[in-house]
């Protein structure tokens, strides 16, 4: 039974995992509307929220999941990437358990919980696999190849795709955050404008500043365009770019299977484009809640490393800009 904690942005998440699978609470509070106002997360903000909310959220995960902490058999908890403020949060809740408890403590790495949440939604999945790796912070095509045992392939070599939704949405005055607007407005726009796809065919890096400043540069000089017409033609380029990349990659080497995790994993046209692979390739992705941050994800990618025995010490640090 493993008690997953994460608090490394706007989300403070916890989560009960009883052995592999079987998830018997997992609550998020989101804080999007406190950093709403501010168009963006504000970090000090967010570390507060974790402090006031933490504690209230863990008792009612208990409650839910109807054990009493003494149940649980170690404490898995995000220690990056993330923002620091709000990371210490939460390591340093999953510590105080940890040591008062006298259950192991176990560090997990916020981008591989985004890939384990489709072990929660597909138990028999299993490596190797591709994944496509698409959160606000990280954009990567990965060959996962044990559980435990990832290759990169490609990454982003300036933004990553949800940071250019929300920056685009920004530039679109959409709000925040600006991935799930620019998803649904487009639905009911046209693909009017054709905006640059870089390194279309140039390996699987991907590079998307570029294309967020064409499209800065396009609202500039097209005032009379339509946002609608404007979002719906950036998410074509940058979805676009993303689908021939990841198919590209697991057509050749042969691997039936891709998995997409983070957050842009809940939009709509991704998974529409991937679907129209569906004869050549098995196409997995979570449920929407399981997309974006979430606690459950951490007790499962925890659970991997409970079971070889991967445990850490109170001296566990947050690490902001960890990798893969
Ligand atoms: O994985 P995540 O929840 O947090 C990070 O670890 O970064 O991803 C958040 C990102 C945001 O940039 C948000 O705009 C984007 O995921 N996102 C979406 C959609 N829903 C969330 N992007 C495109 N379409 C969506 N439907
Ligand atoms: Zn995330």
């Amino acid at each position: 039974m493993i008690f997953g904690v994460e608090t490394s942005c706007d989300e403070t998440a916890v989560a009960i995992l009883k052995g592999k699978d079987q998830l018997l609470s997992n609550l998020v509070y989101s804080q999007i509307d406190v950093h709403k106002i501010f168009g963006g997360v504000v970090p000090e903000v967010a570390a507060r929220k974790h402090v006031e909310v933490l504690y209230k959220l863990s008792l009612k995960a208990f409650e839910e999941a109807q054990i009493t902490p003494n149940d649980i058999d170690a404490v898995s908890v995000s220690f990056g990437p993330g923002l620091i403020g709000a990371l210490l949060i939460g390591v340093s809740f999953a510590k105080g358990i940890s040591l008062s408890l006298g259950k192991p403590l176990i560090g997990v790495n916020h981008l591989m919980g985004h890939i384990y949440a489709n072990f929660l939604e597909f138990p028999k999945l299993k490596p190797p696999f591709v994944t496509l790796l698409v959160s606000g912070g990280h954009t990567a095509i990965l060959l996962v190849k044990d559980y435990l045992d990832f290759e990169i392939i490609g990454e982003t070599r300036d933004d990553a795709a949800g940071e250019a939704f929300d920056k685009v949405a920004r530039i679109l005055d959409l709000g925040y955050p600006g991935g799930p607007v620019i998803d649904e407005i487009s639905k009911k726009a046209q693909k009017l404008y054709d905006f640059p796809r870089p390194l279309y065919n140039k390996g699987y890096d991907f590079s998307f500043s570029g294309l967020k400043t064409s499209v800065l540069y396009f609202v500039r000089d097209y005032p009379e365009a339509k946002k609608e017409d404007i979002a719906a033609s950036f998410q074509e380029a940058i979805i676009d770019t993303l689908v021939y990349k990841v198919t590209k990659f697991a057509i050749k080497e042969n691997i039936k299977d891709i998995v997409i995790a983070g957050g842009v994993a809940a939009n709509s046209l991704l998974r529409e484009k991937l679907n129209t692979f569906k004869d050549k390739l098995n196409i997995y992705y979570p449920r929407q809640s399981l997309c974006t941050d979430n606690a459950a994800m951490i007790c499962r990618a925890g659970y991997e490393k409970y079971i070889r025995n991967m445990f850490d010490t109170l001296d566990l640090d947050v690490v902001p800009n960890l990798g893969l």
